[in-house]
Parts: structure tokens; sequence; C-alpha cells
């Protein structure tokens, strides 16, 4: 924590104008500076810098702090990081005071077992002869010490009880590691053992550096029958849904190059960062999340994707791709010859040999029109309709309007279909369910009975995933984890798009997700009408997301300081509004009159 008093001392001392300039380029302005708004697009200067009230303000897009919001908003650091940022720049020392006992980090124990964990691999991986091996397969992977260094690359021995003991030791007890899940338990074994052995370990960390958790690769193949990688378990501070492998390190490469590039894994990763290419993140082995991509959205608005090119590489990319257009990104594809990804051509080719292939990036959307004219998708006027159907939920994804309407010019001109007629389908398709908006008097119209009852759109759309496993898929196409209210529905979203096939809970699965997940897989009830529940639902549960939205715009508006700030929820809100129309009618009605009742419905509803 840092006392009040320095903040206040820094804040005094910091110049903004030299801080705002250092990523804006600012120009005077009588006693102030204006600039193109770093918020927001814009060809005229909206935003001001006030160097004599030590603040920032936009005009157009509403965004105003003071110097500390601003490196916050800007470089993506807590408040904390941000004062030190500023700090350094203004000449004054901090002397960070621990925190009090009583507002003590609750995980602060967890933090510290993996901490020593990760400094535990490194003394084996630079160990003489017990890290030989594991150095050697770095090399022969092309991993020099500087980045096994910088990336805290470490090597977890061989045994079942290296890491255990040398923590006891440090008087770091087998239940907190259980918990970070760096022990691990079997039936037949009696006692908790090493989960990580004989591996090169990558620890996760969190923005702040702090380690979260570690992905183990077995050196070379492995024993027959043992996985590639080993990864820890979710826990109290690791959500696999919230966390980039690798954004601690790139999240300053990736704001100053201006787009992030984003691999499968661990090595692709750290095989691009030997090669010196440095803003570059993994997924850690599930499906991205929404979460996910508004954290990689604070550093940079472009994307590119950078997977294998076989058919579940593409798969995998267009899900990405989805849900980076609904956080406002933009999505690029890049494509490697057949059986290469990133670390091969790096160890090929080289860092040039690698950006050869980042210049040859193409549009999301562009690259779907390209495979599906491969696939001889435009030959038919039949083929052609059911390419449109494959390139509406792309387009409906796209929350950057402009993009959007690019989108939409672009499949009129190839696939021959008016414009018109596709905004009516985008638009159809938003809400091909009935419609099953509430009435004035806030009850639902009660003249069809609807297919899916009050108890769970979420429900009812992942048990129609659960009973027949093609709408997995389906669904997948059509929403992404963000879609879901609730994060055991969305812990089990993720697990089935990985899975499909799944029967049983996967490993690290937090309980309550665990003991619905199951609920699913029993449940005795058949459905029929498939398709309308799964419109049904996919509809009631935007629904349900456009409201807590909107909710959330309207708290905002309350609290809001200045009439700029207040315009820009009103712009946001204007636009959610409209979409919330689109989906049942006689909505802008009830938004205000029924906002208190809404939270209570919702939780019946979803
Ligand atoms: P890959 O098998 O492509 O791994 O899986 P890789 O990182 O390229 O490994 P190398 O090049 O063979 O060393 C892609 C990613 O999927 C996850 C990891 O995050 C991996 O980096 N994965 C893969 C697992 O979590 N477990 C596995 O058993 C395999
Ligand atoms: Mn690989």
């Amino acid at each position: 924590m840092i006392p009040d008093a320095q903040v206040d001392e820094v804040r005094a001392r910091a110049d903004i104008v030299e801080i705002v300039g250092e990523v804006v380029q600012l120009k005077r302005s009588g006693k102030d500076f204006k600039a193109n708004c770093p918020f927001h697009d814009e060809r005229t200067p909206s935003f001001y810098v006030v160097p004599a009230k030590g603040f920032y303000n936009c005009f157009g897009c509403g965004e105003s702090g003071d110097v500390f919001s601003f490196v916050m908003k800007r470089q993506g650091l807590d408040f904390v990081e941000a004062v030190k940022y500023v700090a350094a720049r203004s000449g004054v020392e901090i002397r960070e005071v621990s925190r009090g006992r009583d507002e003590e980090d609750p995980h602060r124990h967890l933090y510290e077992a993996n901490a020593f964990a990760r400094a535990f691999f490194q003394d084996q991986l630079w160990d003489e002869t017990g890290g030989r091996e594991a150095r050697d397969y770095m090399d022969a992977r092309g991993i020099g010490k500087e980045t096994a260094e910088s990336c805290g690359l470490g090597f977890a021995p061989d045994g079942w009880r290296g890491l255990r003991d040398a923590a006891a030791h440090h008087g770091i007890g087998d239940e907190v590691l259980m918990e970070v899940g760096l022990l691990t338990r079997s039936e037949r074994a009696k006692e908790p053992y090493d989960r990580f052995r004989n591996r090169l370990v990558f620890p996760i960390e969190s923005l702040g550096g702090k380690v979260l958790g570690f992905g183990g690769r077995v050196l070379g193949v492995g024993p027959e029958g043992s996985p590639k990688y080993v990864n820890s378990p979710e826990s109290p501070i690791y959500h696999k849904g919230r966390v980039w492998y690798g954004l601690h390190n790139a999240k300053n490469h990736i704001r100053r190059e201006g787009v992030a590039l984003v691999v499968e894994g661990y090595m692709d990763a750290v095989s691009m960062a030997a090669a010196g290419i440095q803003n570059v993140v993994a997924p850690l082995g599930t499906a991205l999340t929404q979460e996910q991509a508004e954290l990689l959205r604070r550093y940079a608005k472009r994307v590119l994707l950078l997977f294998d090119s076989d058919p579940a590489g593409i798969k995998a990319t267009f899900r990405a791709g989805d849900v980076f257009l609904e956080a406002g990104l933009h999505p690029s594809v890049v494509t490697f010859p057949s059986g290469e990804d990133p670390d091969t051509i790096v160890q090929k080719e080289g860092a040039a040999g690698l950006r050869h292939y980042l210049e040859q990036a193409v549009d999301v959307l562009d690259r779907k029109l390209h495979i599906l004219e491969e696939k001889d998708y435009f030959s038919s006027i039949e083929r052609t309709r059911s390419a449109v159907d494959r390139l509406l939920p792309t387009i409906r994804a796209t929350r950057d309007l402009a993009l959007r309407d690019i989108y939409v010019s672009k499949v009129a001109e190839k696939t021959g279909v008016r414009r018109e007629t596709l905004e009516d389908e985008l638009r159809r398709q938003m809400h091909a369910a009935p419609s099953r908006a509430p009435r004035r008097d806030g009850r639902r119209p009660t003249t069809t009975a609807p297919a899916v009852p009050r108890m769970g759109a979420q429900r009812k759309l992942l048990l129609l995933m659960v009973q027949d496993r093609d709408w997995v898929l389906r669904a997948a196409e059509r929403v992404g984890p963000g879609d879901f209210f609730d994060s055991a529905f969305r812990d089990i979203f993720e697990a089935l798009v990985e899975d499909p096939e799944l029967t049983h809970a996967p490993e690290g699965m937090a309980p309550e997700s665990v003991q619905i997940l199951e609920s699913l897989l029993s449940d005795p009830e058949e459905l029929s009408q498939a398709q309308r529940v799964f419109d049904e639902s996919l509809s009631r549960m935007r629904i349900a997301l456009v409201d807590s939205r909107l909710e959330e715009l309207d708290a905002k508006m309350r609290h809001a300081q200045s009439d700029d700030e207040k315009l820009a929820l009103l712009r946001e809100k204007a636009d959610l509004g409209k979409e919330r129309r689109d989906l049942g009618p006689d909505w802008s009605a009830t938004v205000k009159k029924t906002l208190g009742a809404q939270r209570l419905k919702r939780e019946q509803d979803i």
C-alpha cells in the first residue's frame, strides 16, 4: 500500500502533459493541450489535457480523469502500479508500507506457495547435474538462458516429493500446495504427491507478475501414455478464463506495437520471445472467453490469430475470432503451411520468416470467405444460401459498428444477397424465437406456451448440448462463454466446447459447476422441439445480458460527475436500448419502470 500523502505528492509533482505526451501527440491550445483522443477513433481532436488542474477530458467519448487514471486506463495498470509508474517519471521515491493485518490479501499464502515453487523449479533447472537434461531439451528447441530467465522457466525433477519436501522444509504445508494444485492425490497413493514431475515448467503469471499456476511439458516425447502437458487446475487464485499466458511480459510490447499475437500455447509464446517477438500471448488450453478478449483490449485493438492451419485449428480460429469481434476487437488470421506452427516457423526461418507470415494476415471474415470459396460454397444457389448462414453469426458478433458495416458489404458483394436482406436476416436471427419480452405490466405474454419455462435458459441450452452433442458446435457458433450469466454455466459451456463428448466433469472444475454438470448429465427430461428450445434460450440469455448491462449503465449515470460523462453513458445506453428493442417489443416503455423488478425476475428467468 502507498500512503495517501505520497500519492498526493506524486500527483502534485507529476507533469501530466509529459506523461500523456509520451503516448499521445499533444498540440498546445491556449493554456491547455489537445490531441486526437487515444480512447476512441476520431479525426478532429476533442481530447484535452488541462495542466493547471492536472486532468484530461475527452468531449467525444467522455473519458476523463487525472494522471493516474490515464496511466491505468492506457497501460492497463492497477492503481498502485500506476502511482509507481508516475512516481518514477516525477522524481518521487515511493516507500510502500505493508498492509495492516486486517486488510491482508486472504490468498497471500497461495501466492507465496507458488512463488516458492517457481524458485524451486528454477533452482532445479540451473542445477549443474540435475537440470542438465532439461537444459539440453531447451537448447534443442532454441530457448536460450536469457529467454528461460525472462519467462521464469524451471524444471520439476523426477520423483514424487521433491517439491513437497522442499516446501515442507520452508514451512509450506501439504494443504496449501494442494489448494494451488502443486500436489495431487490418487486413490492408490496414500499421500499427496508432486503434480509436476520430470517436466519443463512454465509459470503462469498475473498482470502484476504474481504466479497463479504452472504448465509442465515432458522433455521430448516422454513415457508412453503420459500427456504432453500437465497444467495447474483452477484454484482460488487461478481462473483460466481470466488470464493470458505471457501477458505480464507482453503487455508493454502489445501496447507499443498496437497488436497482440495470439498463439496456441506455451511453447509458441516462449519460442517467439526467444526470436525477439514479444507481443505474444496464449490462452490456457480452454476456449477463449469474453473476459480474456476484454483484458487484451486494454492494450491493443488489433489481434493476429496464429493457430495451426489444420481443421481443428481453423475451427478454434473462428471461434476465437467471434469472441474478439464481440469484445470490439479486430482479429485477423495468419495462415501457416500445413503441419507448421509459429514455433516451427521460427526454428526454420527465424523471426524474419515469421514476420513474413504476419504480413500476410487476413481479416477474419475474409478468411472465412476464402475457406468457403475453397470448399466451393459459392457454386450453387443452395450452397450460397448455406454460406450466408455460416457468415451471419460472425457479422452478428461484431461489436465495432464500422467493421460490422464493412462485413455486411463484403458478404453482400460476395453472395449477391442485397444489403437490406442481410440486415433483415441479422435482425431476424437475433429474435428468431417468439417474443418473450415482458409486457408493460411486467408479466410475460401468455398466449403461447413457452418451450423454455421460467426456470432457466442457460440450463436448457446446456441440457440440449449434453443430450445431443451436435448442438455443442451449433451453440459454439452462436454464443461464447461471456454470454452465460453465471460462472457455473459458463464453466460447463467451456468444458463442453473443449470436449463435446465429455461424460464427467474435467479435473479442476469448480465444485458448484461440477454439481450442475452432473445434474445435467443425469437429467431424465427429454427435450422435444430442439430448434425452438435453442433459439429461445439464446434470445432469453441475450435479453438477460443486455438488461444487466443497462442496469449497470444506469448505476454509472447516477454517479456520473460531468455532463460529458453522462453524455457518453447515454450514447451507450441508446445503442443497447436499440438492441434490446430488437430483441422484443414493448421494452423501451418498460425499461425504466421495471428496473427494480428486473433483477428479481432475471434471477428466476435464467
Ligand atoms: P500443442 O500440442 O500444439 O503444444 O498444444 P505445443 O505447445 O505446440 O507443444 P510442442 O510444440 O509440441 O512442444 C497446444 C497447447 O495446448 C495445450 C498447451 O497449452 C499447449 O501449448 N495442451 C496441449 C495441454 O494443455 N495439454 C496437452 O496435453 C496438450
Ligand atoms: Mn508446437
